[in-house]
């Protein structure tokens, strides 16, 4: 990345010096100091006269710039931002012996040089071997019903600390108990006796309610818990919910009580058998007045707002537990288990653990949820002066960059977990110098990060009073002076009276644009330009260089031109906005007579040929164009024939500038002349060549006599016509005839056939008759 930033820097330097302004002078800036706060990349000259030939620059420019206008190297006030490594010690491979000499942060040191609006980005690396400190705070429900669980807690003070021991070598705890509000109807009020002794009723005898204590603040002292938890007896109450929350937030906000560390895991173990009272519940009890989340632990480590706040909300609880980097744990019976699984999904960071009737897990709970806290590194930030910006990138385990992050989480001991950190200085703060710190949370170890503020010049030091150069009447500091009350003008050359403030305006054309374009001083009133390396720059607002025009090909205005206050004035025969377009058509005159060979149009004195395939600089050449004898055959046709269709568009004359002369036959004449042939509407034809001499006078040479077909003899092609018709005639009825023959033979020999066959019997024959008739008549009777 750095290496492909310095070029692009450089060319975006010398983009923005070649247009004349740059990002160091585009403001008007008064002084050294100021100039470094613009860009890391401007630099100021507090050299007495910069610039040459008398005329001046701006003090505040890119280096090379300065350099290149006559400033001394030693004059030139350009810190460079700069980042040193001061300690960095390896990271340990693993625990063991005292955890003094274990590193689990690298590097330990860091020195960082910024200029205003310069960044620095370093890595740190962390691996966790040795302990997080563990601050462990045990906040039990002493309600009657806890009668049992208060007994095994008289061993859990050496228990948990021995079972803690494995994990962590540097373990604090603390102990504070809550019953309820002690008013009724959450508390016993009568008989008056059960005010002091709430098992009155029961025959017993137990401690009288109170809301929340404070009985043991954090100590590494074992044997002190065991002692005070001891010493505890159950109290009792009346409704079943108790006041839990008020304790858990007072646990979390009274720091200084409890005693938690900045840089240890805190644990806040929540017991409980019953349900809870939350924010609102207070009104059955008149209590209207909402928690204020403020710490009310009196010297009595008692809780004495308890019967004027009501209960905390679970939003408020969430918020001061975060704050304060606490982590809850509530460890509950099993039949108020869902309860607590639900208020732990509200408020992030806690976790659920089932207590068994007489709390005899809670080591193992604790245990559990630890384990879990400790699988994280989160990076914190100490003692960061507000002029600063830090931004991290985590890579976490699986080499995976996660931006904008800085905590991983699901570590095992002996993980090496990266962060990318990039300081950057916003704005410069009054000292010279700060120092701030990194650390992961819960550890010992930190990288420390003093940051040296490069806002200030050198030359301010030797500032010069009444110096002459600021005629006696002003302080020359960094080369520039600061004119006496009274006074103005970069040598304080004018008076007040010369130079009203309003006239300021008169430095540039419109009030928010730059004071003289950026590219001159405002010198009593008026524009004093700097001058430029690449030409003058003047006008009434610097507005004007002779520079800044167009270029083509490299050259200023085609050099065809002047440039004159930004725009190009052309020379005669020239036109355009670069002056590249030459106003002259003979360069487009093809040999033939016609611009661009009659192909193309003449455009700044060049043709472009708008015939295709035409090219050439007078578009003369075009292979796949009508050639030239298919132009000249029109000429040939409308000089000589006075026909075709240059004749009829009576172009002829414009078109043909030819000479004809005819010859009887084509001789040689030279190399380029061309002979041309060409067939007309009667089939004839024509001969000619088309002769071009130096001086471009083009001549047709064409033959007299065109070759044309003799006319055929029309009575024989009649009677070979006729003839013709005849013969087939004849021929078709010849074949004709020969099939009807054919075909009459056929049936006749079918019909003897058929014939032959019929052989038969007369009475068979159903044709045949008799030729006798028998009439019988009826009414006959004989002779008798
Ligand atoms: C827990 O929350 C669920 C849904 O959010 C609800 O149904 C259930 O009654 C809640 N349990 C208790 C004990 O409040
Ligand atoms: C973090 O990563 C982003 C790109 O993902 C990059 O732009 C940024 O500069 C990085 N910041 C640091 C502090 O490394
Ligand atoms: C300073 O300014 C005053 C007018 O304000 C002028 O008379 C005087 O000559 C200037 N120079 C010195 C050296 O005082
Ligand atoms: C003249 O210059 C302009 C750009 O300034 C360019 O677009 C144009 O093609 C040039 N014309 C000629 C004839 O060179
Ligand atoms: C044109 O014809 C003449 C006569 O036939 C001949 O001498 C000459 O070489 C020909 N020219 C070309 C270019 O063919």
């Amino acid at each position: 990345m750095g290496k492909l930033w310095i070029p692009v820097c450089a060319a975006l330097q010398i983009i923005l010096a070649v247009s004349g302004s740059n990002i160091c002078t585009s403001r008007g800036v008064g002084t050294c100091k100021e100039c470094l706060s613009i860009n890391p990349t401007c630099a100021w000259c507090s050299q007495k006269d910069i610039g040459q030939g008398g005329s001046s620059i701006s003090r505040c420019n890119l280096k090379q710039i300065l350099l290149q206008s006559g400033c001394q190297a030693e004059f030139i006030e350009s810190p460079f931002s700069s980042m040193t490594v001061e300690e960095e010690r390896p990271l340990s491979n693993k625990a063991g012996g005292s955890t003094s000499d274990i590193t689990q942060i690298h590097p330990q040191k860091i020195h960082l040089t910024l200029r205003p609006d310069d960044s620095k980005r370093f890595t740190v690396t962390i691996r966790q071997v040795a302990d997080y400190p563990v601050d462990l705070y045990y906040l039990m429900d002493l309600s009657y019903s806890m009668k049992d669980d208060l007994l095994k807690l008289h061993s859990l003070g050496k228990d948990l600390a021995e079972a803690m021991g494995l994990t962590t070598s540097n373990l604090k705890m603390g102990f504070g108990a809550f019953v309820d509000k002690t008013i009724s109807p959450y508390m016993y009020m009568y008989p008056p006796e059960a005010v002091k002794n709430p098992c009155y009723g029961i025959n017993k005898v137990c401690q009288a309610q109170f809301g929340y204590k404070n009985v043991l603040s954090l100590t590494d002292q074992v044997d002190r818990f065991t002692e005070e938890v001891k010493k505890q007896e159950v109290s009792r109450n009346k409704d079943s919910p108790e006041g839990g929350l008020d304790a858990v937030l007072q646990a979390a906000v009274c720091h200084d009580k409890i005693g938690w560390r900045r840089d240890a895991s805190h644990l806040l173990v929540f017991t409980t058998d019953a349900t809870t009272h939350t924010a609102l519940d207070g009104r059955i009890a008149g209590i209207v007045q909402p928690n204020d989340g403020q710490c009310h632990v009196d010297e009595d480590n008692t809780y004495d707002k308890t019967t004027v706040l009501d209960y905390p909300s679970i939003a408020m609880l969430t918020d001061k537990l975060s704050e304060n980097n606490i982590n809850l744990i509530f460890a509950v019976t099993n039949d108020v288990m869902p309860l607590y699984l639900n208020y732990s999904k509200l408020i992030p960071g806690t976790t659920v653990g089932k207590l068994s009737s007489d709390s005899s897990n809670v080591i193992q709970l604790i245990l559990e949820a630890y384990a879990n806290i400790r699988s994280k590194a989160e990076l914190d930030v100490l003692g960061l002066p507000e002029e600063l910006s830090l931004s991290f990138n985590a890579t976490c385990l699986n080499g995976e960059l996660i931006p904008g992050v800085r905590s991983c989480s699901g570590l095992k001991i002996g993980d090496t977990v990266s962060f990318s950190v990039e300081v950057k200085l916003r704005t410069c703060p009054k000292d010279k110098t700060r120092t701030f710190v990194i650390k992961p949370l819960g550890f010992k170890d930190t990288l420390q990060v003093t940051v040296d503020f490069a806002c200030d010049c050198a030359c301010q030091g030797s500032a010069q009073p009444a110096s002459p150069t600021c005629q006696g009447n002003g302080t020359l500091d960094c080369g520039m002076c600061l004119c006496e009350a009274g006074r103005v003008g970069p040598h304080c050359e004018c008076t007040e009276g010369e130079y009203k403030p309003t006239e300021a305006n008169h430095c540039s054309p419109v009030p928010q644009a730059p004071v003289c374009s950026g590219r001159g001083d405002c010198v009593c009133g008026q524009c004093s330009c700097h001058a430029s390396d690449f030409g003058k720059v003047w006008g009434k607002y610097c507005e004007c260089d002779d520079f800044n025009c167009i270029r083509s090909r490299g050259l200023l205005c085609s050099s065809h031109g002047e440039c004159v206050c930004s725009f190009c004035q052309c020379s005669p025969e020239w036109s355009g906005e670069s002056c590249n377009c030459s106003t002259r058509t003979d360069t487009c005159m093809a040999s033939m007579g016609l611009l661009c060979s009659g192909r193309g149009q003449c455009v700044c004195g060049v043709c472009q040929c708008t015939q295709p395939g035409a090219y050439g600089a007078t578009c003369e050449k075009c292979p796949t164009c009508p050639d030239s004898c298919t132009i000249k055959k029109d000429c040939v046709e409308c000089k000589h024939y006075k026909r075709g269709p240059l004749f009829e568009k009576k172009s002829c004359s414009t078109i043909c500038r030819d000479e004809i002369q005819l010859v009887d036959e084509l001789v040689f004449h030279e190399k380029s002349a061309v002979n041309c042939t060409y067939k007309d509407e009667d089939d004839c034809v024509h001969h000619f060549q088309y002769y071009e001499d130096i001086s471009g006078k083009s001549i047709l040479y064409y033959v007299k006599e065109p070759e044309c077909p003799k006319g055929p003899d029309i009575l024989v092609v009649m009677a070979y016509v006729t003839g013709s018709i005849l013969l087939l005639g004849l021929a078709a009825l010849l074949i004709w005839k020969l099939l009807i023959t054919i075909h009459d033979r056929r049936e006749f020999a079918k019909f003897e056939e058929e014939r032959a066959k019929a052989k038969w019997e007369a009475a068979n024959n159903p044709l045949y008759r008799g030729a006798t008739t028998t009439f019988t008549n009826v009414t006959y009777s004989g002779n008798s």
